[in-house]
């Protein structure tokens, strides 16, 4: 195997779309602040029945009858999400189950925050390698709705829930698919962006819960300092190692955190902002989800040969850049 060709995408987005404005009746908040220090306007929320499996089950049905291939072509599941229904079994199993994939072929989760669409190519990558195989789906799914603390104004409006799923190809064409990874951690951000209980340190309690220990904590200008740092240099790297620059990248791919740090990451590779996939203002922050749904939004403009480059950031620090050239015209819907 020489490459991994990105095939076909999905996509799932919960029933109940959230407003500014309606976030504004019940925190210390406004449409212009959301708007101006963030680009996020609306985000969707699961309703009851919903949540991040049953999104990755719709985003990896849609992405598999768009490929054309049946689950038997399958030979592997990745999903990569930090807000999965039980700590386990695993949302990819479920997946595995309601898709009817083969029993025989593995399906797992990982766990890179933001970052873990562009782990998980990796992980399928590896597995394609080492186990054999053609095919794999990989998956971004949060719901991350019912992680924030509906009372804190400065993560509350920030997130949203969403799945997006991409079926990948092994290839023996190197021109084609992912062409180059950098994936990073950097263990001095783990204070910054956590949760401060419901793991095996700190389990459940009275304590816990009336503490507000459950929902996900950020000391968002800190975090907001490194993404920009670490995303730009990241990008700027794997562009230079690549020969890419402002005249042959025709996308950038970043996480959807903030408008103004995908600003930043434009400006340090000088590509204009048409060129670069953004839904933040709809969906919100959704972490492993932004890049599949961008992909899923974006594809009916791609064309063949077109140079990708996906970055994300998040939490851990977890960060990364991956340069694909992508390998179809327009969508397969
Ligand atoms: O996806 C994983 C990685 N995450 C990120 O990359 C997120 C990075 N961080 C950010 O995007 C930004 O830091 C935030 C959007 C989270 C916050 O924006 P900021 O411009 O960094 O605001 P701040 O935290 O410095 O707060 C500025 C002010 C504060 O008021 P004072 O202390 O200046 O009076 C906050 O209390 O804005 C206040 N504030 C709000 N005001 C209205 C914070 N949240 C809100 C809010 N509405 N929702």
């Amino acid at each position: 195997m020489k490459g991994l060709r990105l095939i076909a995408t999905g996509g799932a987005l919960p029933g109940r779309t959230v407003t500014n404005e309606e976030l504004s009746r019940t925190v210390d908040t406004s449409d212009e602040w959301i708007t101006t220090r963030t680009g996020i306007r609306t985000r969707h929320y699961c309703t009851e029945g919903e949540n991040a499996a049953t999104l990755a089950i719709a985003a990896a049905k849609q992405a598999l009858q768009r490929s054309g291939l049946a689950p038997a072509d399958i030979a592997c599941c990745v999903c990569a999400t930090l807000s999965a229904p039980d700590a386990t079994p695993s949302v990819a199993c479920q997946v595995q189950a309601a898709l009817g994939l083969p029993e025989n072929r593995p399906a797992l989760d990982i766990n890179a925050a933001c970052s873990g669409f562009l782990y998980g190519m990796a992980v399928a990558r590896g597995m394609l390698t080492t186990l054999g195989g053609q095919y794999a789906l990989v998956i971004g799914c949060e719901a991350l709705s019912r992680l924030m603390d509906p009372a804190d104004r400065s993560t509350c409006v920030l997130f949203g829930d969403g799945a997006g799923a991409v079926l990948v190809e092994a290839t023996e064409e190197e021109n084609v698919g992912v062409q180059n990874s950098y994936l990073r951690t950097d263990g001095q951000g783990l204070p910054f962006l956590h949760m401060k209980a419901g793991g095996s340190v700190c389990p459940p309690s009275h304590f816990t819960v009336d503490h507000r220990l459950h929902y996900l904590y950020q000391e968002g200008r800190t975090v907001f300092k490194y993404a920009v740092s670490n995303m730009s240099d990241i990008t700027a790297t794997i562009a230079e190692k690549n020969g890419l620059n402002k005249d042959n990248i025709d996308w950038v791919i970043p996480h959807q955190a903030n408008l103004r740090i995908i600003d930043a990451v434009a400006s340090r590779l000088e590509v204009p902002l048409d060129k670069v996939m953004i839904n933040i203002q709809r969906y919100g922050n959704t972490s492993g989800a932004t890049l599949p749904l961008c992909l899923w939004d974006y594809e009916k403009q791609l064309k063949k040969g077109d140079n990708l480059i996906f970055t994300a950031f998040g939490a851990g620090f977890t960060y990364g850049a991956v340069y694909v050239k992508w390998g179809y015209d327009g969508s397969k819907r």
